[in-house]
């Protein structure tokens, strides 16, 4: 079974963001099955640098997409993708000096995309499922 199961709640309405956010969960599921399959490291290195990258590719468009439209969380939206960046490196970084990657480790990722999805991107300002949070003073 899936670890990260995409569904209609956590679309946006912004049709590009959609679309890569679906493809980080198909990204998230592919490593997941690589860990418990094999944890062979060519593999599994492969699978957790395709994630990476488009993990980064993502926060380019959505953080352009933040900017155009004058977010008012763009800056607490920021330091949550920083933060997972910095973590996915680190991880990839120890990948590839011989550490295994757990399947905790990929659970960690569909629960951080999923919370993610579903709290601050809903509030991107599409025709999301969730009203925009409160403006800050
Ligand atoms: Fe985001
Ligand atoms: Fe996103």
């Amino acid at each position: 079974m899936a670890i990260a199961s995409w569904n209609s709640r956590f679309l946006t309405g912004i049709e590009i963001i959609d679309i890569q956010h679906e493809a980080l969960f198909e990204a998230v599921n592919t490593l997941a099955d690589a860990v418990k399959v094999n944890n062979a490291s060519l593999r599994v290195g492969g699978y957790l640098e395709m994630l990476v990258g488009q993990t980064q590719e993502h926060f380019t468009t959505e953080e352009r997409y933040l900017t155009e439209t004058g977010n008012r969380q763009l800056r607490s939206h920021l330091e949550e993708h920083r933060a997972l960046n910095a973590k996915l490196h680190e991880l990839l970084a120890k990948q590839k000096n011989g550490g295994l990657v757990s399947a905790d480790v990929a659970l960690f990722f569909a629960e951080w995309f999923a919370h993610h999805i579903a709290e601050v991107d809903m509030a991107n300002g599409g025709t999301g499922n969730k009203p925009a949070p409160p403006i800050e003073a």
